[in-house]
């Protein structure tokens, strides 16, 4: 019947031996899980190389019968040696400890003898070589999705900080005509510039505790077993930071040398997902959806490109000068806007989308006793080194399903699907319905300064 034909079909399209007897294998398929290992390179929020995510699975290209004739970028800056506060609580004492017992590592952690750390005290927050070769990479990436947009592209925003501009001077040497390109640093709140790009930074009110309680208790509950399993390896007794330090480690050695650290083989799955739910956890409560400051947050940057897609293409004088001359003033004609910031916001922006909040109404629940295996909020995805979430204007014809202007958005290159706006092509929302989400959003999350009080800036 159907099934051995099928079968029959299989074998001779694969005409493999070892696949005769895996009748459960579909016929052509892209590997995308066969074959399938883990990587605890994928599970690092905030700490891990740049990779591409997967999402839900939406291909990449623009849909058929449409183009992208904008798209804008909020991108973090790429690797550093170390988040200070990070070194400090959890590697700076481990590597205190190892310095003095070298010698009685021993079975897996045997290597740990001759183990340097690589992390340059005095360059923490500085990018490394290969978080400037990634950055090349990442524009290189873009170049290839934006053939069109990148030529357009003369000015790029960075804020004051080395590790941004750096970033930003890195990942546009992959565009032609780099050298013409100017990148401006945003110093001053102009047009509300600062609450765009940086909107952490300029509310008084925004502090990075929410969550250290949480995911302190949530460490405590996984990271003594992992002591103890490692407990024959070890010179010293690891406390709970150690062992978060260790597997930061992974992600840091891995992104400042651009090889996979050793450290990484180190902890089993369970262990790698126990730690990226404990920062899934403190990224909830300190930039998503736990933090009532969130969405304020958020909003700016989403306004001002809202106002900036409105503005271009709309041969209404008035509006296209305004976008000359408003915040950060594009130059005329521009198509492709970069901003780079901190991982602060891709983070907020997602929360203010609620792209990455369950389907549910209630909020998301994060125990500190379990894992929540099914939640929606995954930064690994979101916040690694170059992380990045973007708005593409599409432009549809009616071979595409739906003739009009659409927005998608895009993170770490896969769309994301906005809740209640999805009836464009490939599951993009019509440009109209987006601008009324954003006055929506306005009204209930627009007074930035009253919730964030005002800040003395130096
Ligand atoms: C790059 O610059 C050259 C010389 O200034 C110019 O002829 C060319 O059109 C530019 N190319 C792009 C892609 O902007
Ligand atoms: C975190 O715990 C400390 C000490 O138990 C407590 O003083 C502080 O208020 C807690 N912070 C939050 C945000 O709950
Ligand atoms: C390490 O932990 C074990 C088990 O809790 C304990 O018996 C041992 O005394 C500890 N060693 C040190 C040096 O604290
Ligand atoms: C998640 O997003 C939906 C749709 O935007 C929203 O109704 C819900 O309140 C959000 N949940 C949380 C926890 O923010
Ligand atoms: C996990 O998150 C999902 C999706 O947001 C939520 O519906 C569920 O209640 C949570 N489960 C636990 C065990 O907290
Ligand atoms: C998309 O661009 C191509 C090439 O420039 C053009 O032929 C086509 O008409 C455009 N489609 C839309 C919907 O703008």
């Amino acid at each position: 019947m159907f099934l051995p034909s099928l079968i029959l079909l299989a074998v001779a399209h694969l005409g493999s031996s070892q696949q005769l007897y895996n009748a459960q294998q579909p016929l052509n398929p892209y590997d995308h899980s066969q074959g399938y290992q883990f990587d605890p390179l994928l599970h690092l929020p905030g700490i891990s190389p740049y990779f591409d995510a997967v999402a839900f699975g939406l291909g990449h290209n623009a849909p058929s019968g449409c183009n992208v004739t904008a798209a804008s970028y909020i991108i973090r800056h790429s690797a550093i040696y170390a988040n200070d506060e990070e070194y400090e609580t959890y590697i700076k004492p481990f590597l205190k400890k190892l310095e003095k017992n070298k010698d009685d590592w021993s079975g897996p952690l045997e290597f740990m003898k001759h183990w340097q750390s690589p992390i340059l005290e005095d360059h923490l927050e500085d990018i490394t070589p290969s978080g400037a070769e990634d950055a090349v990479r990442v524009g290189l990436h873009l170049l290839e999705r934006y053939r069109d947009l990148v030529p357009t592209t003369k000015r790029i925003l960075a804020d004051k900080k080395a590790r941004t501009y750096d970033t930003a001077k890195n990942f546009i040497k992959a565009f032609p005509n780099a050298s013409e390109i100017e990148l401006v640093r945003i110093t001053k709140d102009k047009d509300g510039a600062m609450d765009a790009l940086i909107p952490h930074k300029s509310c008084a009110a925004f502090n990075k505790e929410p969550g250290k309680n949480e995911t302190a208790e949530f460490i405590s509950n996984y990271a003594p077993f992992v002591s103890n399993r490692l407990r024959p390896y070890t010179a010293f007794n690891l406390t709970d930071n150690d062992v978060v330090g260790l597997q930061q480690l992974c992600g840091y050695e891995s992104a400042i040398k651009g090889t996979r650290s050793p450290i990484c083989a180190v902890f089993n799955d369970a262990e790698w997902m126990a730690y990226e739910y404990a920062w899934d956890l403190k990224y909830a409560h300190m930039v998503g959806p736990l933090n009532p400051l969130s969405p304020y947050l958020g909003f700016p940057w989403l306004q001002a490109q809202t106002k900036l897609f409105s503005a271009i293409d709309s041969h209404d004088k008035a509006k296209e000068e305004d976008h000359d001359n408003k915040g950060p003033g594009w130059p005329k004609g521009q198509r492709l806007f970069l901003s780079f910031t901190h991982r602060e916001v891709p983070p907020f922006v997602a929360t203010a989308l609620g792209i990455f909040n369950s389907s549910s109404t209630a909020k998301e629940e994060f125990p500190t006793d379990r894992i929540n295996w099914t939640r929606a909020w995954k930064m690994s995805d979101l916040i690694p080194f170059l992380g990045h979430v973007g708005l593409e204007k599409l432009t549809c014809d009616a071979s595409s399903g739906r003739e009009g202007e659409f927005i998608r958005v895009i993170a770490n290159s896969a769309p994301r699907p906005i809740p209640n706006c999805q009836k464009g092509p490939s599951a993009s929302c019509p440009f109209e319905d987006f601008k009324e989400i954003m006055r929506a959003g306005d009204d209930k999350y627009g007074d930035f300064h009253a919730v964030c009080g005002t800040k003395s800036r130096h």
